[in-house]
């Protein structure tokens, strides 16, 4: 190497640590920071806090980042862009900026566990090289904007346990790198729309969704291993479609309004379904014995329904089934021998039903079952029981 290319080695080097503040963050950036924090209330900025030590003196960007941007922001290798901006959960209280959109190369926006309220912004949808948004624990209020599904590079959307209201955009299944979404504990309403086609897990726990569970909707839903829709509006049937989707594993449904469930035995008897919770509805008719042709099913519940008819014989022979929840139906007849055979390796409850000879020794048989009176009347009240 030449002396003189040495010198200007040099140069650089003692330049570059003899100006810390040299500007590398973009400017686009910079101002969004800025914009970022001042619409975070002051008084919700505790002193220890990452949003703190953004003390804009100082190039956020700019490495060694010893005493200001401490955290919260990850920028790129070359430190121009923000790539990363993952607050910690202080309760920090104020509007998502729109100017966040500015933030062009985020990868990650992670404000989970704060105070954020106010709209989410329609903006987020520029965000185009957006992987992950986490805004999980706030008080967005308003509608899931229709332009988020616009985020063609979004993998996982969690907005859980916040005051989201309104439809879901109709466009959802344009998401197609989506594999994670939960919208749990909001108060979304209106019907589910057609998914998107990569999905992994879907959880809407605990919103006001209504109308039946469509084939429609879950149409191209190959890859789907967790449904969780409990405690929603849903109505209507179950049908034999749903349980044949290829890759579920845990459906919870619990807590609606669904009144009937068609299932068909899995093709081929493959089926990774593990669990699934049908308690709380309104379905009817008899406990469906094709749920024995489940080969990895371990936890069934079908708890507070309106079944009626025996307990299918199956089900007591069914190795693998840990957990059984029959509880508060209107079932008649003797429980399967094979629940109290051995040391019994089924929990969960066949109480609040018309059973015979539950055996009250059995943990399965509590708590105890209707008065007669009331399975006669159940069962039309017309003289002698047919049980
Ligand atoms: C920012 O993102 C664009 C693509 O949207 C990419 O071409 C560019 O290299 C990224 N910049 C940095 C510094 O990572
Ligand atoms: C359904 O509601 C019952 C009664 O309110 C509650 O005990 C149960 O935990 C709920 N289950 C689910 C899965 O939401
Ligand atoms: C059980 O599944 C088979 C086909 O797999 C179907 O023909 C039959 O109707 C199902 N039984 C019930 C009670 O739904």
């Amino acid at each position: 190497m030449s002396k003189f290319l040495l010198f200007v080695l040099h140069l650089i080097v003692f330049i570059s640590r003899s100006f810390p503040v040299f500007a590398f963050t973009s400017p686009q950036d910079m101002s969004a920071l800025k914009a970022f924090k001042a619409s975070i209330k002051p008084s919700s900025i505790p002193s220890w806090s990452c949003l703190a030590s953004w003390d804009f003196s100082t190039d956020p960007c700019a490495l060694p980042r010893r005493t200001h941007f401490t955290c919260g922001i990850t920028c790129s290798s070359d430190s121009t862009r923000v790539t990363q901006l993952t607050l910690d959960p202080v309760g920090y209280s104020g509007q998502l900026t729109p100017l966040v959109s500015q933030l062009s190369n985020l990868t990650i926006l992670d404000l989970s566990d704060n105070n954020f309220f106010g709209p989410i912004p329609s903006s987020v949808s520029s965000l185009f090289n957006l992987q992950t948004l986490i805004l999980r624990f706030n008080s967005f209020s308003g509608a899931l904007p229709d332009s988020i599904t616009n985020l063609k590079s979004l993998e996982a959307l969690d907005i859980s346990h916040n005051s989201l209201s309104g439809y879901l955009p109709k466009a959802m299944n344009s998401m197609s790198s989506l594999r994670r979404l939960d919208l749990s504990y909001n108060k979304l309403t209106g019907y589910l729309p057609k998914l998107p086609p990569n999905l992994l897990e879907l959880a809407m726990k605990s919103n006001s969704l209504s109308g039946s569970l469509s084939r429609w909707s879950f149409d191209g839903s190959t890859q789907l291993e967790v449904v969780e829709l409990s405690e929603n509006s849903l109505t209507g049937a179950v049908g034999s479609w749903f349980l044949a989707l290829p890759a579920l594993q845990q459906v919870n449904l619990a807590n609606n309004s669904l009144t009937r469930i068609e299932i068909s035995k899995p093709v081929n008897g493959n089926s990774d379904l593990v669990a699934i919770d049908l308690g709380f509805n309104r379905i009817e008719g008899n406990a469906p014995v094709n749920f024995s042709a489940y080969p990895l099913l371990t936890s069934l519940s079908l708890r507070y329904n309106r079944l009626r008819g025996t307990i299918p014989l199956e089900y007591g022979q069914k190795k693998n089934l840990r957990r059984l929840f029959l509880d508060g139906n209107f079932l008649i007849g003797k429980p399967p021998s094979g629940f109290f055979a051995g040391e019994a390796s089924v929990t969960g409850s066949l109480g609040d039903n018309c059973l015979q000879e539950c055996p009250g020794s059995s943990q399965l048989c509590t708590p105890s079952q209707k008065p007669s009176s009331i399975c006669k009347q159940a069962y039309g009240g017309r003289g002698k029981p047919s049980f």
